[in-house]
């Protein structure tokens, strides 16, 4: 098969973690006899310091001919210390997920046995913990309008809006995801509180009898937030609206021990994004010791999502699983005090696929 891939760096860590990815890909595509063939594109604050514009129409362009697009992470301090700048990082990956029609951030959070002692949680609470967040990513509070600030800058608002038709597909797609699962699909909203969260459930209850063989079930965000790290072995799918699912997912993310360890699929309309699901991480840019993983298995990911190609997903999966079981990990995740480098890691993982 040939595999034609978009690949965006973006910022801090990125480029590095993003090139262990690669390389683990070329290796895979090596292995099974696919033909690889990738070029680079600017994405967030590196894309800004060159063209002026966060999310060029070249990437753009670049994107929407690939098959996939390997995503490592945009952000800078700079940007985050000076609110009043005109022109945001961020702003291109809202602009990326919304031109390429991105409305599912497929986020899988499980635990890794030998890892379980790295969890804040007990062992007994976090062990078997396998579970789907599935997140909506082009509506909400993200992109509701009207946004802004009054004239004399003392009032600040941002709109939250959602359509039937935004909440019908995700969830349809929820229902998808939990039939090749465990069957249980859990729709978090804010409903005693929200329009938009009234809607979305009203919605739910309707597409939920089409699906008689999952059982589901309604929570409030609050209550989700609390359950997550009270009993995460009590979820399969959970389906959940933009901002509700960008805060319940770096909650879940914890509960494995490592922010770094956990990758995502964005899919919709055009591409699919590949992404890990931590940010660029800039105290650690340059120095080789961010974590590849997430990214790694955001190339799993890719491969199973984008290409169909199952055993190539799970080969990288089980070279993840053997570098974590023979002590193969970056600083996060050391174990007294042996640590490797990013590129070590990423080499040992593609060293591995190649033996094999
Ligand atoms: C994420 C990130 C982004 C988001 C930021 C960087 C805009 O936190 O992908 O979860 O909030 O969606
Ligand atoms: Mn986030």
């Amino acid at each position: 098969m040939k595999l034609n891939i978009a690949v965006l760096p973006g910022d801090g860590i990125g480029p590095e973690i993003v090139n262990e990815a690669l390389k683990v890909t070329k290796t895979v595509c090596e292995k099974f006899g696919h033909e690889l063939s990738y070029k680079h594109a600017l994405v967030g604050a590196c894309a800004i310091d060159k063209t002026g514009n966060p999310y060029p129409d070249e990437t753009h362009e670049l994107c929407m001919q690939s098959d996939a697009v390997l995503f490592g992470a945009i952000g800078d301090p700079k940007y985050d210390n000076n609110p009043s700048a005109k022109v945001r990082p961020e702003q291109g990956l809202l602009g990326m997920r919304k031109k390429l029609g991105l409305y599912a951030n497929i986020r899988p959070v499980s635990t890794f046995d030998s890892l379980i002692y790295k969890s804040p949680l007990r062992a007994d609470i976090v062990k078997d913990t396998d579970l789907m967040c599935i997140r909506e990513l082009t509506g909400g509070i993200y992109f509701g309008r009207p946004q802004g600030r009054s004239e004399d800058g003392t009032i600040a608002y941002d709109t939250c809006v959602y359509s039937r038709e935004e909440i019908e597909r995700i969830v349809h797609l929820a229902y998808k995801y939990a039939k090749q699962r465990n069957k249980k699909v859990t729709v978090v909203d804010k409903a005693n509180v929200l329009c938009t969260s009234r809607l979305w459930r009203e919605v739910a209850q309707e597409i939920e009898k089409q699906y008689p063989e999952i059982t589901t079930e309604y929570m409030f965000v609050d209550n989700a937030a609390m359950q997550l790290i009270q009993w995460p072995n009590r979820f399969d799918v959970i389906v959940t609206e933009n901002m509700f699912g960008d805060i319940l997912t770096d909650e879940a993310s914890v509960i494995t021990g490592s922010l770094g360890m956990l990758p995502s699929a964005s899919i919709g309309i055009h591409t699919s994004v590949f992404e890990p699901i931590h940010g660029s991480y800039p105290q650690a840019a340059g120095k080789n010791i961010a974590n590849p993983v997430a990214t790694i298995l955001s190339a799993a990911l890719m491969f199973e999502y984008a290409f169909n190609l199952m055993d190539e997903g799970k080969m990288i999966r089980e070279a993840v699983d053997a570098s974590i079981e023979a002590g193969i990990v970056t600083e996060d995740l050391a174990q007294n005090g042996k640590s490797y480098k990013t590129s070590e890691v990423g080499q040992w993982i593609a060293d591995y696929i190649k033996n094999k």
